[in-house]
């Protein structure tokens, strides 16, 4: 008590402001969690970024990065023990420079000339770079590659911009029927990879098939028409690769992911495709999603319009770390989403649509990979949600069991003062935790550990954080 008043004293004497310290603030009642493995919902895919449309050359060299910063940026994103990320989303060209089809056949009959120069300086070739390096820190890296179009010649606009149909599905009206033909683009552009020693592991034909951008690589698409080309590339995928997974249809909000998965499933397609993926830009996860039972994966998002920000917590705009760590729990538990994708990876420039902002040799981390971090360092892929409860709204608990038995307990504390929290575990035989924290001045690091006695135990969270819990 004597240096709380000397405390208070010394602040009211001067005039000045002193922050209380928030140890000493009266506190709220302790907050029950509850952990129970034997209630267990969906399994986990991971979590990623994108170097499309060129800026995977930024991460490669091209604006300055030395060989030796290339290396740590990209294993700042991918180890295992630093950004956790394991998903990588490749866009498969679709321009006659930009793709693997420098000029279009006659007729779906004629020889379909395909090229890849891999060593050549274009973005595809610098995308295949990037995979390389991501390889070496995650070598378990999920390759998803995505088409944002198919290929002028194969749509009703004769341009891979500016919208326009596959030719062949439902309104299209083309001399051709191209739908066998984009299949056999796609499944070419895996074979590439493969024939360099790369599994790439997810298809998809579509990027934002609800909106139709007049400047760069679109094609539209509703359900209705998914169906009628994903009936040609789902056997002609799975005859060509049985475990390659096929994506539909990256929509560009979780709401409008919906309408398409509802239209594909009217029309007779809901199995025509291994994973739901969606865009949060235009409307959030509130909700599950009405898949026939595949998972769903959350495959592109970033505040497009801002500046750069690498910031934790200031002042709660969706820039900031903590903000994302809300937005993926919020997946993660309201709508059972599998994994959760960044926009880019990272790009020399001031734009905010990036997780790491590369400067020339130099480069800045957002906090808002350490908001991935507590989840995907600890939840990695092939793990499984399992229930966690809090006592308290503001207190955002989820819980993820590793296929070894070994659990991650990421808890966000949204309140601007500290919680002290009662842990109980039902169905674990978890002896031994590590906490990692993230806030303004933690970049997911160790904190602390803690004893489990009996089935519980007990920690405490400081304000604005996310702190993730790894039982043993
Ligand atoms: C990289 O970024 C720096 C700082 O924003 C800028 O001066 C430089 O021109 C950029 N380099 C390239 C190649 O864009
Ligand atoms: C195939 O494409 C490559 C590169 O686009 C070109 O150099 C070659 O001449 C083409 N071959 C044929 C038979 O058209
Ligand atoms: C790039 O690789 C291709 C084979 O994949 C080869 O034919 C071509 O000569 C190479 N180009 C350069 C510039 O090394
Ligand atoms: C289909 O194309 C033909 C020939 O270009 C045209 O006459 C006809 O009006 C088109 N129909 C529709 C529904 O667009
Ligand atoms: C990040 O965004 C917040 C909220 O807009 C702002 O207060 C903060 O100054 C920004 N930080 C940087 C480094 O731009
Ligand atoms: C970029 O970095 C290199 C190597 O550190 C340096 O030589 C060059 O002057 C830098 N360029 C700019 C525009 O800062
Ligand atoms: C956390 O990361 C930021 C960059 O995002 C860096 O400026 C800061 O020094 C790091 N802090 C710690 C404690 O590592
Ligand atoms: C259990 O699995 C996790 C996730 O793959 C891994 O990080 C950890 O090292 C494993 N622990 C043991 C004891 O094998």
């Amino acid at each position: 008590m004597k240096s709380l008043a000397l405390l208070f004293g010394a602040s009211l004497a001067s005039s000045q402001y002193v922050p209380i310290p928030w140890s000493y603030v009266q506190k709220e009642p302790p907050v029950e969690i509850t952990v129970n493995a034997h209630t267990r919902f969906q399994t986990m895919m991971g979590g990623g970024c994108s170097g499309a449309f060129g800026v995977a050359c930024d991460q490669t060299g091209a604006s300055g990065l030395s060989p030796a910063n290339q290396d740590l940026v990209t294993q700042t994103l991918f180890d295992e023990n630093l950004g956790g990320l394991s998903i990588l989303r490749n866009r498969i060209g679709s321009s006659p420079t930009d793709g693997i089809l420098g000029s279009c056949p006659s007729t779906p009959s004629s020889h379909f000339n395909y090229t890849w120069f891999p060593n050549a300086s274009t973005a595809d070739s610098c995308q295949y770079k990037l995979t390389q390096t991501a390889l070496k820190y995650n070598p378990d890296l999920f390759i998803y590659a995505d088409a944002w179009s198919a290929s002028g010649c194969f749509k009703t606009d004769a341009t891979d911009i500016n919208g326009g149909l596959i030719c062949g599905v439902r309104g299209s009206n083309c001399t051709h029927d191209w739908r066998q033909g984009y299949a056999d683009y796609l499944v070419q552009y895996v074979k590439f990879y493969e024939e360099r020693g790369i599994k790439v592991s997810m298809l998809g034909a579509y990027n934002e098939p609800d909106f139709n951008p007049v400047t760069y690589a679109s094609m539209e698409s509703d359900g209705y028409q998914a169906k009628d080309f994903l009936e040609v590339l789902y056997p002609t995928v799975k005859k060509a690769y049985p475990d390659l997974k096929v994506s539909c249809c990256d929509a560009t909000g979780a709401r409008q992911e919906r309408n398409i998965l509802y239209e594909l499933g009217s029309a007779g397609g809901d199995k025509l495709y291994d994973v739901a993926t969606w865009h949060n830009y235009q409307s959030n996860p509130e909700r599950p999603f009405n898949t026939a039972g595949q998972p769903n994966l959350q495959t592109e998002w970033a505040d497009g319009s801002g500046p750069w920000n690498d910031t934790w917590d200031t002042t709660g705009q969706l820039a900031e770390g903590l903000q994302w760590a809300m937005y993926m729990h919020n997946a993660f538990v309201n709508s059972d989403t599998s994994g959760y994708l960044h926009w880019w990876c990272s790009q020399n420039g001031s734009g905010d649509g990036v997780l790491i902002r590369l400067d020339n040799d130099s480069f800045d981390v957002s906090r808002r990979l350490w908001a991935f971090a507590g989840y995907f360092r600890f939840a990695r892929p092939g793990s499984v949600r399992i229930d966690a409860k809090a006592s308290v709204e503001n207190v955002y608990v989820s819980a993820f069991e590793n296929k070894n038995g070994t659990i991650a307990v990421p808890v966000i504390n949204e309140a601007h003062f500290e919680y002290d929290l009662d842990i109980n575990l039902i169905g674990t035989k978890a002896k031994k935790v590590s906490a990692y924290l993230a806030d303004n001045t933690h970049n997911n690091s160790l904190v602390g550990h803690y004893a489990v006695h009996g089935s519980s135990f007990k920690a405490s969270v400081p304000p604005r954080s996310m702190t993730t819990f790894y039982l043993e």
